[in-house]
């Protein structure tokens, strides 16, 4: 299809972000209307509109060093296998090449139909899990760290700074970074469960016990995105009474560009990276 093609795509702006959240909700996402408004307003949100009501959209979010996430891929259920998606990721992605950076996403496996055809290319896998009713034992509170340890961390192990996005998590009322025996994470309020993420330990026991700490603090429902490959990490937490909801696959768009030092055990989530 001719990018002239099919109904107009529009940029969004912040006053749309009632509208996004209608959509992410649809699809039983967690976001809320202040991570829209995180897409909206620090990045390039582009959407279909049919008549008054938003029916489609994607979101580039730039990071530093040349980097940039597409994600909040949605098309409402009565407009989809149209080719929306489609249309608006390559968007996205004319709007990084314009910018020179590489597009990374982190796809659902209805996603990844779309992104591969577009010629990403699969790196990590991720799983998202759900802790409905904790079984944890009973565990010391964790203390509270600091914003700066966070983003040092994050730093190192993203390779991207993400300061400005970690201080508006850590803003919010109801989010929290705390650490423990060399591990350290930030839990935020999602629509639905807090997110557990990112999170970052110099090992699978240090890092399980930090989420059974926070777990015992916040309650549940809870949700992580945890990295695949730490093998021991996601048995500790099915065998701590998370569930695996589905899989998720990074996916890069681009040249590789500077890798990070550590392998966080969980994420900010599949939408941020
Ligand atoms: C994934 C989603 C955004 C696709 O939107 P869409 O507008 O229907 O996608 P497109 O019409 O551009 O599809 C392009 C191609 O992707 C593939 N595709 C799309 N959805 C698919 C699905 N559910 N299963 C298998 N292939 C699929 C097909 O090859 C399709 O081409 P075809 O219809 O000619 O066969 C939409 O289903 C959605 O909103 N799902 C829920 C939210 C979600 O998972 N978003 C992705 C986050 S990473």
């Amino acid at each position: 299809m001719d990018a002239t093609d099919g109904p107009r795509i529009l940029q969004l702006g912040v006053e749309d972000a009632a509208a996004g959240l209608a959509l992410s909700t649809e699809a039983r996402w967690n976001q809320t209307e202040d991570d829209w408004r995180i897409f909206l307003h620090d990045g390039v949100v582009f959407g279909i509109r049919d008549g008054a009501r938003l029916v489609a959209t994607a979101a580039l979010l730039p990071y530093s060093g040349n980097n940039a996430w597409i994600s909040m891929v949605l098309v409402t259920a009565s407009h989809r296998r149209r080719g929306l998606a489609t249309r608006l990721v390559d968007m996205c992605m004319e709007a990084a090449r314009k910018r020179g950076l590489t597009s990374w996403l982190d796809a659902t496996p209805d996603g990844a139909a779309v992104y591969g055809p577009l010629g990403f290319t699969p790196t990590l896998q991720l799983r998202r899990l759900r802790l409905v009713t904790s079984a944890q034992a009973s565990l010391p509170a964790p203390s509270a760290a600091t914003l700066e340890a966070l983003c040092a961390r994050d730093r190192r192990a993203t390779g991207f700074d993400r300061t400005a996005l970690l201080e508006a998590f850590a803003g919010r009322p109801g989010s929290r970074i705390v650490s423990a025996n060399g591990a350290i994470a930030l839990a935020r309020e999602g629509r639905t469960a807090h997110h557990i993420g990112p999170l970052f330990a110099d090992n699978a026991a240090a890092a399980l016990s930090l989420v059974g700490a926070i777990a015992q603090s916040l309650g549940s429902p809870l949700l992580l995105d945890a990295i695949a490959s730490h093998a021991a990490f996601l048995d500790g937490l099915t065998a701590s009474g998370w569930t695996i909801e589905r899989p998720f696959q990074r996916m890069r768009f681009g040249p590789a560009t500077a890798a990070g030092a550590e392998m966080p055990f969980a994420v900010a989530g599949p939408e941020f990276g």
